[in-house]
């Protein structure tokens, strides 16, 4: 009897807690959708993180070239400058993990992206660490990919059948000084930040047409000082401000260290980290509206772990103050059907993912194509 009465109290509660959760969910979509609607973004969106990474070394020719005629939204990169002031796409700050450095100017290894020229950065392998690091996705071709610049991405937005948009995130901006001046003269050169001509909406269709919609390009920083330049450079043009919780960032509920918490690896401690208050989020999102942004970038725990995997930004209660205040979420980075279903039920409006393919499935919205068959017909 007892046992029947804890039962019945305990599936009350879980039938409470999944309507809730369900009603947070029908609310966060519609309101993230009429959000996105009103911005000319895609809903939702599909934000290939570095191209399609997971199944072609990131930022490369062949992975931007998959995302695209996979489908996805939005080519997404990570933008740096070059010594002699072009600008690139490259994740890290230093050359060591995805490229051959250390075989080509061995005593300049750890040195900045910022203190190599084109020249030098075009000279590199930025695709055999693929191979070797995943044997299973490995191509031939793949040996001796080349670092992309900005200009080069731009050419692949363009030169296909679908027409992705771009999301573009200034990258260690305080290295750069004037790199969001640089860029926003560069979009306008490319004509992607024209507003002298009002973009269409285009939906509908059976191919990728963002490039022709409003928020054909967005901005994304973790930095504050480089939101407010990008808003004073580029006023009109879509803008997120991505989220990080560690001191000095979002402030997190006092913990151990990661050396001193016992957790086995990063992805676990990350995944016990809080936000110190509801307040301090709020502030977070607020300081994200007055300054622009229309959307916010969180990170999200992975189910399965992993070196992409960090804290919980996406809970149920910080999507839906998200929308309240008028603000999209954009969750980096997912790659997993366990995933973008668990956290889409929390009310989010796209993913960045390495894995365009997995998430347009997820949508629906299945490319026609192989993965293979894409790849191949780029000579891959
Ligand atoms: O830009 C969203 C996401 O890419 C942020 O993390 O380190 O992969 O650039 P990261
Ligand atoms: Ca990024």
């Amino acid at each position: 009897m007892e046992v029947s009465v804890y039962r019945s109290r305990v599936t009350g509660a879980v039938l409470a807690a999944v309507l809730s959760c369900v009603a947070v969910s029908a609310g966060a979509d519609e309101m993230g959708k009429a959000l996105s609607e009103k911005a000319g973004i895609p809903y939702p969106a599909v934000i290939a993180h570095r191209g399609a990474s997971y199944d072609a070394p990131e930022s490369t020719a062949p992975a931007y070239l998959l995302a695209r005629d996979l489908g996805a939204d939005y080519l997404e990169l990570d933008l740096q400058r070059t010594r002699d002031g072009v600008l690139i796409a490259l994740h890290d700050d230093n050359l060591r993990r995805t490229t051959n450095v250390t075989q080509r100017f061995p005593e300049r290894a750890d040195q900045p992206v910022s203190s190599f020229t084109l020249a030098e950065l075009k000279s590199l392998d930025a695709g055999t660490w693929f191979n070797v690091a995943h044997p299973d996705r490995a191509r031939p071709t793949y040996a001796d990919q080349k670092i992309l610049t900005l200009d080069e991405v731009i050419d692949i937005a363009e030169g296909g059948t679908n027409k992705p948009g771009l999301y573009i995130e200034t990258k260690q901006p305080k290295l750069f000084p004037g790199i969001e001046k640089d860029l926003k003269e560069k979009l306008a050169a490319r004509g992607w930040v024209d507003t002298s001509a009002p973009a269409q909406v285009v939906t509908g269709g059976k191919t990728v047409q963002v490039a022709s919609m409003p928020g054909r390009v967005v901005l994304q920083t973790f930095e504050k000082s480089s939101m407010e330049l990008l808003q004073q450079e580029m006023p009109n043009v879509p803008k997120v401000l991505l989220l990080w919780l560690e001191s000095g960032s979002i402030e997190p509920r006092p913990m151990p260290s990661f050396a001193d918490s016992g957790e086995k690896d990063k992805a676990a401690y990350y995944a016990k980290l809080e936000v110190k208050s509801k307040e301090e989020y709020a502030s977070w999102l607020d300081w994200a509206k007055q300054h622009g942004a229309l959307g916010i970038g969180p990170s999200s725990a992975l189910t399965h772990g992993g070196d992409q995997s960090y804290a919980d930004l996406v809970q149920p209660w910080m999507n839906q103050m998200a929308h309240e205040k008028g603000l999209i979420v954009h969750p980096y980075t997912v790659d997993e059907a366990v995933d973008f279903q668990k956290i889409s039920a929390q009310g989010v409006d796209g993913f960045f993912t390495n894995r365009p393919a997995e998430l347009l499935k997820f949508y629906d919205r299945p490319s026609s194509d192989t993965i293979d068959t894409i790849l191949k017909r780029h000579g891959y």
